[in-house]
């Protein structure tokens, strides 16, 4: 006998998909959401202390649902406030599990980020390996480095890593730090915070997102100086205490939104875009002839007749993110003239390059670099994103593009940006979200 569920004869198979409509121009004001890459590490950051942590403006993205699988697998309860969706309570008394299983490291990188606070609160870890990813290979060497400078005992046990901290606490340590890793600095930074002595980590990420984390830790009690330098130093201390707080805007859709402005000769105010978080952007803007004007807690942006073409490289921050290069290269496409688009940071960010030229762009790609020759009239066609920043840049390119553009595979977008599609509807855009596609089962 069938069961009901076995009973349809057609199922839904594949992502949603959005349908893009081009030739509108966006006006208005929008509010960027709370920082994707802010949230997951300060959601890790609720298993330090015991106790329930209050988080505040959570963006509701599907790669902070899989990260709240992760706690509650490892013990924490987590809840929504009824009053807000983006509140999050994490009470992590009873969070006694130290493994994170493969099933859900697979679709989250950034489960990697429990490493810290596992190993910390419990004196071993045992998280799954990140396989491969859309961008490449994305090695934790820096990670476990640290880690082991700070006495920890390593292995690999049936694809997981497994950390041990000697008579379950680690000691301080001098790391220095072969590449800025982020996630690597978020990482021996959590771990350091419950440490024996002192720990300084050289050559540190300078991102924001990790200086709001020292800043987030240091309310715990942690005693951390120089987040978001190159240079921190971390004081262990013996215990933390919960806190509540509200996570930093995103730079990333701040930047998404103001290109979004920019390519459509829109007029919009984006709020929570932060100009001291985005310089490099605004400065690839302004080059481009956006009229970008920084206002109390958000930016104004005005895209001209005619955009003037780029040359944009990636770099750890403060420098061009790598998190926008899909989404500058749309402009660069519309640009009167050559563009040169290089990739230092990911293998294979480069993705988007085939799909924009399905549009009509003119692309000429080796390896990391980019030429761009603009400008050129998109014309819609299906599309399929295979990363959240090309899938953010093909709705982008969707916009200007005649006719309709199809982008396939719009869970990758959901991962990193919450409502993105929504936001820029509101602005005036036409874009329609529609369901899996359907397939008749044999
Ligand atoms: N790297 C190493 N060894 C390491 C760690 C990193 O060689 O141990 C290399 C990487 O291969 C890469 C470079 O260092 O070439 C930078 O990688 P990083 O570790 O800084 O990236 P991440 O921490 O894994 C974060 C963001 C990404 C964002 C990148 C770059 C979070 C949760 N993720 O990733 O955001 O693209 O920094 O700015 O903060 C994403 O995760 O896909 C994302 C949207």
């Amino acid at each position: 006998m069938k069961l009901p569920a076995e009973a349809s004869s057609t199922r839904r198979v594949g992502a949603p998909r959005l349908l893009v409509r081009g030739g509108r121009r966006l006006r208005g004001h929008v509010e960027v959401a709370g920082a994707r890459n802010a949230a997951l590490p300060l959601l890790a950051a609720s298993l330090l202390p015991k106790g329930r942590s209050i988080h505040h403006r959570v963006p509701r993205i599907a790669d902070v649902a899989i990260l709240r699988r992760v706690l509650e697998h490892l013990g924490a309860a987590v809840t929504e406030a009824d009053e807000d969706p983006h509140t999050l309570h994490v009470a992590s008394e009873s969070a006694a599990g130290h493994q994170v299983p493969y099933e859900l490291v697979r679709r989250l990188h950034a489960a990697v980020l429990l490493l810290g606070p596992l190993v910390a609160r419990h004196g071993i870890a045992r998280v799954a390996l990140p396989g491969s990813s859309p961008a490449g290979a994305r090695p934790i060497d820096q990670h476990l480095k640290g880690l082991r400078a700070m006495g920890a005992q390593i292995t690999i046990e049936h694809g997981d890593v497994v950390v041990r901290a000697p008579r379950g606490r680690l000691q301080g340590a001098g790391i220095t730090l072969d590449v800025p890793t982020v996630t690597g600095t978020e990482n021996l930074m959590m771990a350091a915070t419950l440490a024996r002595g002192r720990t300084t980590i050289e050559q540190a990420a300078r991102e924001p997102e990790v200086e709001e984390l020292g800043r987030v830790l240091n309310k715990m009690g942690a005693r951390i100086e120089g987040a978001g330098t190159s240079f921190i130093t971390i004081h262990g201390v013996d215990e933390l205490r919960p806190i509540e707080h509200a996570v930093m805007p995103d730079r990333v859709e701040a930047g998404t939104l103001l290109v979004a402005a920019a390519l459509t000769r829109g007029d919009v105010t984006v709020r929570g875009a932060l100009i001291e978080h985005l310089g490099a952007v605004v400065a690839k803007l302004r080059a481009a002839g956006v009229t970008v004007t920084a206002l109390d807690g958000g930016l104004h942006v005005r895209g001209p007749v005619e955009l003037e073409p780029i040359d944009v490289a990636t770099q750890p921050y403060p420098g061009f993110p790598a998190d926008l290069q899909a989404q500058f290269m749309v402009l660069a496409c519309l640009a009167g003239g050559e563009s040169l688009i290089t990739e230092t940071i990911f293998e294979h960010r480069m993705q988007h390059v085939a799909e924009l030229m399905r549009l009509g762009a003119d692309i000429l790609r080796d390896g990391r670099t980019a030429v761009v020759q603009g400008p050129r009239r998109l014309s819609g066609a299906p599309v399929e994103a295979r990363d959240p920043h090309a899938a953010a840049a093909l709705v982008l390119a969707g916009l200007v593009a005649e006719g309709t553009t199809e982008v396939l595979e719009v869970h990758h977008l959901d991962g990193a940006y919450g409502g993105l599609d929504q936001k820029l509807v509101a602005l005036g855009a036409e874009i329609r979200r529609l369901p899996g596609a359907e397939e008749v089962d044999p």
